[in-house]
């Protein structure tokens, strides 16, 4: 991607990227565990399906990072890359009307390095002329591509028009994507839900209308704004998308947590490829687990304690990378959240940490972490899986 913004977006106290080179902070290390404690699991048949490719683009894997604001940044990226099996990783949204201002925190958003390819960057808004400038800029920057958000379902984004609002609007709505696609010769996709209500399932329609004027793939979370995160994702409402095109691949996207939830999407939906959000917060090595089973029909549990432990120091450190030391523990509180509860440390702990104002006091909190070890099960065997929960509140603070 080569020059992708340089001063704001190669980290700032980072001139190498380090996954590639290995050294200080290689994830490539093993996941160790106790082949004996680890219960077995049930084997799905893996998917016999083609390549997928966005246009020109050819994933290396159909299994993609569904973009989560707030966590999908490029500390929580280079370490899910690591692992291998990712096939495609997408921003968090971004602003197009910040992006253009060059604000710092769209800045931010895009921040990158070389390992981290491909990158789609995820823009929203609604006004044409800034969502297509936008997505020159991002050309211009060697972005892999450029999804569009047409999912979120927050108050502040649709209240302006764009987000999920985007699926009342048919013909303004395909107008602008068009006209995105037309401005840029890069693969442009679109994420989202299967329609404001349950009135209205747009979806469908919009994916059809989206082929014609050249979309390279849709990515579809099966639930519509209204609800939320709440219930299940409908299975059916997301087959009824991929029966809507022809050719272009078809992303599933809900609560896919397991190789099972993946095999259960692919066989219910007839999907190409799936992303998945909130579960790899939960489980970093889904990737890696996914195309483990798709190569070989099996696949490694993930990892213990003692490696999330370590995947929380080191992305911690890529975090002090991209920020520097006195910002990194702000940003760092969602994300140590889902390692700390995964890792099942108890909450005195976990506040401990959460509340460190220093990374001398974090890593004094991290010392008693790992004396303690976890509260259930132990260090270097599969510990039991989290719960994952949805956003309750407004999502923003989630
Ligand atoms: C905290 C949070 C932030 C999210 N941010 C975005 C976003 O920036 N763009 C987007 O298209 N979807 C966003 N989503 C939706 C997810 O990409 C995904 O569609 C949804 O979580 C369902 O997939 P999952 O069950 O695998 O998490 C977000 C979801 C959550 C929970």
């Amino acid at each position: 991607m080569g020059n992708i913004g340089h001063a704001a977006v190669v980290p700032r106290h980072s001139g190498t990227d380090r996954i590639a080179t290995g050294g200080l902070f290689d994830t490539s290390q093993q996941v160790s565990y106790d082949v004996n404690e680890v219960q077995r699991p049930d084997y799905p048949a893996p998917p016999q399906l083609p390549p997928v490719s966005y246009g020109n683009l050819t994933l290396a894997t159909r299994y993609l990072l569904s973009p989560l604001a707030g966590f999908t940044n490029l500390p929580f990226r280079r370490i899910v890359r690591a692992f291998g099996g990712l096939g495609l990783a997408t921003t968090d949204l971004v602003n197009a009307r910040s992006l253009l201002a060059q604000n710092p925190k769209a800045l931010e958003l895009i921040a990158t390095c070389p390992g981290d390819r491909p990158l789609s960057v995820q823009i929203f808004g609604s006004e044409p002329d800034m969502m297509v400038e936008a997505a020159r800029l991002l050309e211009g920057q060697g972005v892999d591509s450029i999804d569009i958000n047409m999912g979120c379902p927050v108050n502040k984004v649709v209240k302006n028009g764009s987000g999920a609002s985007m699926m009342c609007r048919r013909s303004e709505t395909v107008a602008l994507v068009e006209q995105i696609v037309q401005a840029v010769r890069l693969p442009v996709t679109v994420k989202m839900r299967l329609g404001w209500d349950e009135t209205q399932i747009t979806a469908p329609e919009f994916a059809r209308e989206f082929e014609k004027i050249g979309v390279a793939a849709i990515a579809i979370h099966g639930r519509t704004r209204a609800q939320g995160f709440s219930g299940t994702v409908s299975l059916d409402g997301i087959r009824k998308v991929v029966d809507a095109v022809q050719s272009i691949p078809v992303v599933g996207n809900g609560d896919v947590r397991t190789v099972a939830d993946a095999a259960r999407m692919f066989r219910e939906t007839g999907c190409r490829a799936i992303s998945i959000g909130r579960g790899a917060l939960a489980n970093p090595w889904i990737f890696r687990q996914l195309l483990q089973w798709e190569t070989t029909g099996r696949y490694d549990p993930p990892g213990t304690f003692d490696d999330r432990l370590h995947l929380l120091r080191q992305q911690l450190a890529y975090v002090v990378e991209l920020r520097g030391a006195d910002r990194a523990l702000p940003f760092f509180r969602k994300m140590a959240h889902w390692y700390l509860k995964s890792m099942q440390v108890p909450p005195r702990l976990r506040n401990e940490f959460q509340h460190a104002q220093t990374i001398e006091a974090a890593e004094a909190a991290l010392a008693l972490i790992v004396e303690h070890g976890p509260v259930s099960g132990n260090r270097t065997a599969a510990l039991p899986d989290m719960h994952i929960p949805v956003p309750a509140g407004p999502i923003e603070r989630w």
